[in-house]
């Protein structure tokens, strides 16, 4: 069992993936961290009667108390978007929050496996991996971000027009990065019944729909914040699979993660040569002891596929730099 830490516990994400992930049979100490109103989500959950042990830390000088000892890292902290806010535009607050966050990370637990929910994704997950850089401790197969929520998205919808039930049996894998157009739903992994069941027009609605799903939700909402209980759910999932595999030794476990290439020197050089040499690329990822065992190569891609790699590749090439650059730049 492993202790696992939530940073930005008391979020609208934070509060559900950690009421979820107090229900996990692998967790023994569940440690929460926020700068607000967390020892009373710490206190509520701790009520619950599973065996992990519920500790609440409140502001930067308990940080690296819940930090200490934890194996798993998940990062759900920030600013969510409002209505006709872009990911982008999330940047220049969340950045700064995630490059503290991982600089304690990179101190208190170096080797933990590091979960980032926190958007711009596509570029806060390269600002982990330079603060681990900085100080030395940077494990590539160790970093994942968490984009299981476009997969979760991908199957609901498929079964939506297709009248079928949603199942996680029928995953369409989902590539690229996690906004807008990077988001690249394959769906032509679907089963061979469903995919049969779309025609083109059906098939570009759909791809758009993933593409922008959270833009619903955040529409829906009106000002209240974004995606919550659904990303707590892929949070959760994504978080589990990664226990089963490094607390259980558990094989076969795949889930899609945006990834450093790196983590998986062979196939990650064959994706890089699909993705114009992106250093980081969302893709089907084997889980094992050590985070990464295995990339997933692209494999066979449809036309209209291949367009949306050579789509994503510009703003994808251009965030991950961002990050980079943000980093390079800090003291
Ligand atoms: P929220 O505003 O409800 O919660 C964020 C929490 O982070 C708050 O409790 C806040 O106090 C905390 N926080 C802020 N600065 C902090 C710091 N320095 N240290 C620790 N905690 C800090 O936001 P919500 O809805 O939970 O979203 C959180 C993030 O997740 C956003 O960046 C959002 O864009 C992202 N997100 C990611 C998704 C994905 O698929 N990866 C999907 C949906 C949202």
């Amino acid at each position: 069992m492993a202790k696992v830490t939530v940073l930005g516990a008391a979020g609208g994400i934070g509060q559900p993936l950690s009421l979820l992930m107090k229900q996990s049979h692998l967790v023994s100490h569940l440690a929460l961290y926020d700068i607000v109103n967390v020892p009373g989500v710490a206190a509520d959950l701790s009520h619950i009667d599973t065996p992990a042990l519920v500790t609440g830390h409140l502001g930067p000088d308990q940080l690296g108390d819940a930090l200490k000892g934890a194996q798993l890292v998940i990062i759900p902290a920030g600013i969510p978007r409002k209505p006709g806010m872009s990911r982008d535009e999330l940047f220049k607050v969340n950045a700064g929050i995630v490059r503290d966050l991982a600089t304690a990370a990179a101190t208190h637990c170096p080797k933990a496996f590091m979960c980032i929910i926190s958007n711009p994704v596509n570029s806060t997950v390269p600002i982990v991996a330079e603060v681990f850089k900085k100080h030395g401790v940077y494990d590539p197969k160790r970093l994942f971000g968490v984009t299981t929520l476009d997969v979760v998205r991908a199957n609901t919808f498929l079964a939506s027009v297709t009248g079928t039930t949603p199942s996680n049996s029928t995953r369409v894998p989902v590539v690229g990065g996690h906004a807008g157009v990077t988001i690249i739903p394959l769906f032509s992994r679907a089963p061979a019944s469903l995919r049969s069941q779309l025609p083109e027009q059906q098939l570009k609605d759909l791809t758009h729909r993933v593409q922008y799903g959270g833009d619903e939700v955040v529409k829906a909402k009106d000002g209240a914040g974004s995606a919550t209980l659904s990303m707590a759910f892929a949070g959760a999932r994504f978080a589990n699979a990664l226990l089963r595999a490094v607390v259980e030794g558990a094989s076969g476990v795949v889930e899609p993660s945006f990834v450093p290439l790196e983590a998986d020197p062979l196939n990650g050089e064959t994706v890089k040569k699909d993705c114009d040499n992106l250093e980081f690329f969302a893709v089907e990822v084997e889980l094992g002891a050590e985070g990464t065992r295995r990339i997933h190569q692209l494999g066979e891609l449809s036309p209209y596929e291949k367009e949306m790699v050579r789509n994503a590749t510009p703003e994808l090439h251009a965030s991950i730099k961002k990050g980079i650059e943000f980093v390079a730049a800090s003291k």
